[in-house]
């Protein structure tokens, strides 16, 4: 494990290298790879920096305060934790330290149906995190039945249900390299012989699944639907027309499909189209705090994070964790400020422009 002492971890990209240094090749295969060629998740990073911020002076940002609404529910940032799976791979405590990282900052945490915690463990563990469960529909709909009862039970907030993995994208770095782990919230239901990949995993997710699933699960539960994975208009409207309250704008991370729209070029056409009828959260790719901003700007409520908060559990556990959330919160306090907008209700399409320097950047 990397020694967070000895090293200066004041960026997310500072615990992307300690991270690197100390995961071993599977695991880090698995959290660093994107699908094919990787454009995708390389565009998804770069696609925040072709955007320029058009500041306001003279506003007066003393007071500042981040705090979104989300789900109807005030949120003191806008910060959500992606759900990803086998996170036990980064770090022995895995998702409860992630889920402990996230209630002492006030993030949400989304646990991931792969997930080497179970719905009912990470509850216990950290009741306070605000908590939201990832669903993968299985072609075994008792196993899928099972688990929302379980999140519904013990208090998560939200069903965050995938529809970007209808068969799993080609990831080549866990082909070379595959991952194994026994993801504790699908396990006692599977009972596998032992750890699997996340490819052996991926193959029981339903590839049936249609848009009159998702109407059915938002009306069998009593948790409000976001779908997660929607990259088009019109998908986004067929969302709010089955039931969904939001959807995530994203490519997975650039994990499935590659060569799709990165969240930022896909965000403003969906905002556009859905209007109040679904609330938007984008994700992909976000690094800094003027990326938070610059989502915002384009519409979205809120922004999940996915492989930084991974190199903070690698890097030091909950710490570490709780360490890059800060880093991101700390530097979205510093680009309101310096942008002019003193909360994120302030922020408009007026403050992004499509940066001068697209076309001159490698
Ligand atoms: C290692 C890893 C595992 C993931 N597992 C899941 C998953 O189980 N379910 C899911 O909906 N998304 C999963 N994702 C995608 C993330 O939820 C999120 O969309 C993506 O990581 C955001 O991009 P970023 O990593 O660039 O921040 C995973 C991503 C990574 C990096």
């Amino acid at each position: 494990m990397a020694e967070p002492q000895d090293r200066q971890l004041i960026s997310l990209a500072d615990y992307e290298r300690a991270a690197a240094r100390a995961l071993d090749p599977e695991a880090l295969g698995y959290f660093a790879g994107g699908a094919a060629d990787e454009i995708t998740m390389r565009d998804n990073e770069s696609s925040w920096a072709r955007l320029a911020i058009r500041p306001r002076v003279l506003v007066g940002v003393e007071e500042r305060h981040p705090g979104v609404t989300l789900l109807g529910q005030p949120r003191p940032h806008p910060l959500i934790v992606a759900p990803m799976a086998f996170q036990r791979l980064a770090h022995p405590e895995g998702e409860i330290a992630i889920a402990r990282a996230a209630a002492a900052t006030g993030t949400i945490m989304t646990l991931a149906t792969l997930g080497t915690t179970s719905v009912p463990a990470l509850a216990q563990a950290q009741p306070d995190a605000t908590r939201w469960f990832q669903l993968y529909v299985f072609s075994d709909r008792g196993v899928t039945r099972e688990l929302v009862a379980e999140a519904v039970e013990n208090g998560y907030e939200a069903l965050v249900i995938t529809v970007d993995l209808p068969v799993v994208g080609r990831r080549e770095r866990e082909l070379r390299a595959p991952p194994r782990a026994q993801p504790h919230a699908v396990w006692s239901a599977l009972a596998p012989d032992g750890p699997m990949t996340p490819m052996e995993f991926a193959r029981l997710v339903d590839p049936s699944l249609t848009w009159d699933d998702i109407a059915q699960f938002a009306a069998a539960q009593p948790l409000p639907v976001i779908v997660k994975g929607i990259l088009t208009a019109e998908d986004a409207i067929r969302a709010a027309q089955h039931g969904a309250r939001g959807i995530v704008v994203s490519n997975h991370g650039g994990r499935q499909l590659d060569t799709v729209l990165p969240g930022a070029e896909a965000l403003a056409p969906i905002v556009d189209a859905v209007g109040d009828s679904l609330e938007v959260i984008a994700d992909g790719g976000i690094r800094r705090g003027t990326d938070v901003l610059k989502a915002l700007a384009l519409g979205a409520r809120a922004v999940m994070i996915g492989r930084p908060v991974l190199w903070g559990l690698c890097v030091d556990g909950a710490d570490g964790a709780r360490g890059v959330l800060e880093i991101l919160l700390q530097e979205l306090d510093l680009a309101l400020a310096l942008a002019g907008a003193p909360t994120p209700a302030a922020l408009d399409r007026s403050f992004v422009a499509r940066a001068p320097w697209v076309g001159q950047q490698a």
